[in-house]
């Protein structure tokens, strides 16, 4: 019997994971009260068990949506670029979406991200851009935009580094790969990659490392995401 196999071995593991899953169940429990403290009033709505990180700039929080259990971790930026116009909501994120960190979200008109969302660190959606208008008003100073609304449909996955640009529909279940650049409508259920991102192949296959048994690939992930990332 090897030292890993011992029952008081096995016991104290038990209890030890036990104490972790009570730790990380308290403190996810912390950040969901300090998240409504801090944004419940003020957003236009917030839904049960979301979790917001510290954000860098949330302009108009009238104008921000978010559903039930909903986590955006920090630097987050949520930008209403036409902050004068109205409290509809410009950024809408549906129930269950995983937002890593340095979010940036621009709307002037409409970004809605269905449910189940999973959108990796780093990633830019913008539903506007700014007009140069040579020898007029300088860009700096100019607010004219052109906008059109971006959706992103339930149960996709956003890689690294992603750039999601103004007028995109990306279909559900469908996958953007890191450091892409969405300028066209992605096709449901399509793998879309490069810049532009063009669709390669249909989602549904399953990309865990099918070479390895299952318990090998949970042995090389000994932390849960919610350990790994303080949740
Ligand atoms: C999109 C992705 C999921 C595809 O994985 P896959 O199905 O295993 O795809 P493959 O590796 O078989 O690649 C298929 C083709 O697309 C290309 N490709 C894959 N990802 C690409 C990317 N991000 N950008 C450009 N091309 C890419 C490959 O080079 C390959 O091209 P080829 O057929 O000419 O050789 C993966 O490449 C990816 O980008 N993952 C994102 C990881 C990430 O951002 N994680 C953040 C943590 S949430």
């Amino acid at each position: 019997m090897s030292e890993a196999d011992r029952p008081e071995d096995a016991t104290v593991v038990r209890e030890v994971n036990a104490v972790r899953r009570f730790c990380m169940a308290a403190r996810r429990a912390w950040l969901i009260a300090r998240t409504h403290i801090l944004w419940r009033s003020r957003l236009h709505a917030l839904g049960a068990g979301s979790v917001l990180g510290r954000c860098l700039q949330v302009n108009n929080p009238r104008a921000v949506a978010i559903g039930s259990r909903v986590t955006i971790m920090d630097e987050f930026i949520l930008a209403d670029l036409r902050p004068l116009q109205g409290d509809a909501p410009k950024i809408m994120l549906a129930d269950g979406c995983t937002v890593m960190y340095r979010f940036q979200c621009n709307a002037a008109r409409l970004v809605a991200i269905g449910r189940n969302v999973l959108i990796a660190s780093n990633v830019l959606i913008t539903d506007s851009d700014h007009v140069v208008e040579p020898g007029g008003v300088p860009v700096t100073k100019s607010r004219s935009l052109v906008t059109r609304p971006v959706r992103v449909e339930d149960n996709c996955w956003l890689g690294q580094n992603v750039v999601v640009l103004k007028g995109v529909t990306i279909g559900h279940d469908s996958i953007i790969g890191a450091n892409s650049v969405v300028t066209r409508d992605v096709p449901p259920c399509s793998v879309a990659v490069g810049n532009p991102a063009r669709a390669i192949k249909h989602t549904g296959g399953r990309l865990t490392d099918a070479s390895l048994p299952i318990d090998e690939v949970a042995a090389k992930m000994p932390l849960t995401s919610a350990t790994h990332f303080g949740l």
